[in-house]
């Protein structure tokens, strides 16, 4: 064969197994091995053209060399980006097949929305209605109309997300502004849940998120009083913690409500002995809670002379740490199957 022709025969195979490399899309790790081999391992193409390499001609070695040096590259690039690609797949998804026929694939119910149902369910089952609002709302259904006023410091509780100015437009920080919606709406009585996410200008941290799940409630008859919320609530926390657990009020302040207090349950870890979790107090916090302060009724045209109510609110992420132990905020909303996974039977 003269040197042209033996040259041409080289470039061709370089050329055709470049093309095969470049166009190659492993499927699974199988076929990828299968390339390995090959192209690349010992017994492969490319070390067997390496081998003929040795009879091509001094004239045309060099053209030829670099040619074959990055036709291996190449290959070994190809090979390192898509084991790459399978390993990480493999770190998030574990077995996880989107292929799989719908009725193969294990689902399960996030635990938060587990948590909000269970407690959905209780007030449900003494009478209150579940209550629905937007999570972009207005100034005056998040504060105005739950008595902050405008400069008042109360309202820097609560870090909120302004989207507008004017007109006035945030990401309601509690679903109290459900609240305000019912009252305006409804006649007394009134006695409504309101479930639902709520935001927070908050440092993302194991402790808070900026985005959150409330569960608020609200009563408003004549003559409520606050032996009804004390009533309502100790219901609440012997159907969800169970019969032995006890409650305390303690005094505290919200704009909206007068008297205020938060509520403490003893601590269902340890039974009150003190522990880490409780921070050795026997005691956890769960809910605020309060008697409706009369001008929020006044705002929302309800008359304070004759009705009275309270209202209460709580974390749906604060309970759910409680329940299932979990207390690293940022693994509910990072959706990892792996944590989801320890939910299916729940
Ligand atoms: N809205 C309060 C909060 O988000 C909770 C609360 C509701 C307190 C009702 C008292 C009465 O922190």
């Amino acid at each position: 064969m003269s040197v042209d022709q033996n040259k041409h025969k080289m470039k061709e195979k370089i050329a055709q197994i470049l093309g095969e490399i470049n166009s190659f899309k492993a499927e699974n790790k199988e076929a990828l091995e299968n390339f390995r081999v090959t192209y690349i391992s010992k017994k492969g193409v490319i070390p067997a053209l390496f081998a003929d390499f040795k009879q091509v001609e001094p004239e045309m070695r060099k053209e030829i060399g670099m040619q074959l040096n990055e036709l291996k590259n190449r290959a070994q690039e190809v090979f390192d980006e898509q084991m790459q690609q399978f390993e990480t797949q493999n770190e998030t998804t574990t077995d996880l097949d989107l292929s799989l026929p719908v009725d193969a694939m294990k689902g399960a119910r996030h635990p938060l929305s587990i948590v909000r149902e269970e407690i959905n369910n209780i007030f449900e089952r003494l009478g209150f209605v579940i209550s629905e609002g937007p999570e972009v709302e207005d100034d005056f259904h998040c504060f105005t109309a739950l008595n902050f006023p405008p400069d008042h410091p109360a309202r820097d509780m609560q870090d909120t997300f302004f989207i507008s100015k004017d007109p006035d437009v945030l990401l309601r920080t509690h679903t109290s502004s459900v609240q305000v919606r019912a009252m305006e709406q409804g006649e007394p009585p009134i006695r409504i849940i309101a479930p639902g996410r709520v935001f927070r200008n908050e440092a993302i941290s194991a402790r808070a998120h900026c985005i959150f799940h409330q569960i608020e409630g609200l009563y408003i008859d004549k003559d409520v009083s606050f032996a009804d919320l004390k009533q309502t609530l100790f219901h609440f926390v012997k159907e969800y913690f169970g019969e032995d657990t006890k409650v305390r009020f303690r005094p505290s302040y919200f704009p909206f409500t007068e008297t205020s207090a938060e509520m403490d349950i003893s601590c269902n870890i340890c039974g009150g002995k003190g522990c880490n979790i409780c921070k050795h107090t026997g005691w956890l916090e769960i809910l605020g809670c309060g008697i409706c302060d009369p001008n929020i009724l006044k705002a929302c045209n309800i008359d304070p002379e004759v009705y009275t109510g309270f209202a209460f609110g709580m974390g749906v992420e604060r309970i759910a740490m409680l329940k299932y132990q979990v207390n690293d905020l940022r693994l509910y909303f990072e959706n990892d199957v792996r944590f989801l996974q320890q939910f299916e039977k729940a």
